[in-house]
């Protein structure tokens, strides 16, 4: 007999937990990665050559993507069901492919760290197909083929799900992101040779994911979570939801101008791409008011304080990331000093944490009790904890976008201002901001105790099993 866990409205739910737990796991990875490279910035022979700079690199910003793809997976199997109110079409189909997209991404992992790219590369018959070599999308093409075959069967149950029950705002909405995000991800297997063409299909998945069809899957596990803790009905919601995701499109698609400054693309795009990706941050502030709106308005007290805290910080770190961070280098007069500096991965960090990171943290907290059988909160010590991990990690992840932003100010001031001849070599400079680079390094240790906090915070003594709680009902 299979044992009910009594705090799940659909028992199919329960697929959603290991696909969050992983996606912590990976998580973790990266954090280590990423201190692995603070430490090269300032100590150059740092680990070489077993992990060169290039590879940890690598790794850190694919894991980055894969923990996220897991967290938006398993927050849609959470998510999905509930809002269409019925069973998932397969739980087996989501194990399977779990297990599946963990295998890859895992081979995919040592692949990058045991094997010179190059050979990874020969080994894998990129000439066939070849799609690797850029920023973020250096899996191999088999792997892309995998995310692929993973991404139509996720696409596929869930839209089952949504078809054969009721279809909700917030389900529609992230259904309709899901989808984009499979969509454009196809442009990874288009590789022009010409360069500046190749920049233009490069940006179409990465900054049409990041300002657009992810905005739209945040916004709908926001919007989940908002009526959950906060009871407001679902009419007054999901009214907010329609307005942030059409203000997400309208500014995001024209704004992937702001990458087509320098790339050799027509001048248009100077204005175009200005002119709307200076509007991008409207629907990340929207979101800010959505979020403070909700919970003053609340006609009940949640007991999971973590998940509400969460929610509102997830907003608030998007807007200073995205939204501030952004548009500091957004208008070309600006871009033109600013581009590929320090001042790109202050706003890369802030951004990508505030948005993503703590929308999936976001959804986590709320759901991982029930999933745990634990009910509707995990007990007070527990949530101290977490709030313990959520401070110390968004506070890091602050202080290390203003070294960032401090090292991304001087570099341009020594670099990328002076005229032909009086400005400082790449490699000086550099050598200008390592107090900024220690610093983020400091920041960054701070940022794992943050996450070994959080991680610690599911450790709840004097929990009562799920088979027990069922026995006892
Ligand atoms: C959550 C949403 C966002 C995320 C996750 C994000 C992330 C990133 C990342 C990782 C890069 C560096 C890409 C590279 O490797 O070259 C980047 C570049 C950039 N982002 Fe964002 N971004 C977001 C939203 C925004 C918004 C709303 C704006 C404008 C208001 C913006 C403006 C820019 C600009 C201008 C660049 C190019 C910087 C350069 O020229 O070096 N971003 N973003
Ligand atoms: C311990 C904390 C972290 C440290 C020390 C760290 C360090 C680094 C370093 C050194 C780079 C390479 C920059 C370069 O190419 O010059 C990088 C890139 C990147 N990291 Fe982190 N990282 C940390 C945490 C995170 C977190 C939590 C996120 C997102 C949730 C993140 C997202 C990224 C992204 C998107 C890039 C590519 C940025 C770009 O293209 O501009 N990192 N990180
Ligand atoms: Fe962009």
């Amino acid at each position: 007999m299979t044992i009910m866990n009594p705090h799940l409205k659909f028992q199919s739910q329960a697929v959603a937990k290991p696909y969050f737990v992983f996606a912590l796991m990976l998580f973790v990875g990266q954090i280590l990665f990423g201190l692995i490279m603070g430490l090269q910035y300032v100590v150059g022979d740092f680990l070489f050559p077993l992990i060169p700079f290039n590879v940890a690199r690598m790794v850190h910003t694919n894991l980055l993507i894969v923990w996220l793809l897991f967290g938006f997976m398993g927050a849609a199997y959470y998510l999905v069901p509930e809002e269409a109110d019925r069973e998932l079409h397969s739980p087996k189909l989501a194990i399977i492919l779990f297990w599946v997209f963990a295998a890859a991404g895992v081979l995919t992992i040592l692949g990058y760290l045991l094997v010179p790219y190059a050979g990874l590369a020969a080994m894998t018959g990129n000439e066939l197909l070849p799609t690797m070599g850029r920023e973020f999308l250096e899996q191999p093409t088999i792997t892309k083929i995998g995310i692929v075959v993973v991404a139509l069967g996720f696409l596929y149950n869930i839209g089952m799900t949504l078809l054969k029950g009721r279809k909700t705002t917030i389900s529609m909405v992230m259904m309709t992101g899901l989808i984009g995000l499979a969509v454009f991800f196809l442009f990874s297997f288009y590789n022009p040779e010409n360069l500046a063409r190749d920049k233009y299909y490069w940006w179409f998945v990465v900054h049409l994911w990041v300002e657009g069809v992810w905005e739209l899957i945040m916004g709908s596990m926001l919007a989940f979570v908002l009526i959950k803790i906060t009871g407001v009905d679902r009419e007054v919601i999901e009214k907010w939801l329609y307005v942030i995701i059409a203000m997400a499109l309208i500014t995001g698609i024209l704004g992937t101008g702001h990458h087509f400054f320098w790339i050799g693309a027509p001048e248009v795009w100077l204005w175009v791409g200005s002119i709307f990706s200076a509007m991008e941050p409207v629907p990340f502030f929207a979101m800010v008011l959505f979020a403070f709106n909700m919970v003053s308005r609340r006609r009940r007290e949640h007991p999971n304080r973590a998940a509400s805290l969460w929610a509102m910080g997830t907003t608030v770190t998007a807007f200073l990331g995205a939204g501030v961070w952004g548009f500091l280098h957004t208008l070309a007069p600006v871009n033109y000093y600013t581009h590929g500096s320090q001042l790109t991965a202050a706003h890369g960090h802030l951004a990508f944490y505030g948005a993503y990171a703590m929308i999936v943290m976001t959804m986590i907290s709320y759901a991982m009790p029930r999933l745990r059988g634990l009910g509707e909160a995990p007990d007070a010590r527990a949530q101290t904890v977490e709030i313990w991990g959520f401070w110390l990690m968004t506070l890091s992840m602050v202080a290390i976008t203003l070294f960032l932003t401090a090292a991304g100010v001087v570099q341009v001031w020594l670099q990328r201002m002076p005229a032909d001849g009086a400005a400082l070599s790449f490699m000086s400079t550099v050598d200008q901001l390592a107090v900024f680079f220690w610093l983020r390094l400091v920041a960054g240790v701070f940022f794992l105790i943050g996450l070994v906090c959080y991680l610690y915070s599911f450790r709840q003594r004097g929990r009562v099993p799920v088979a027990v709680a069922a026995a006892a009902a």
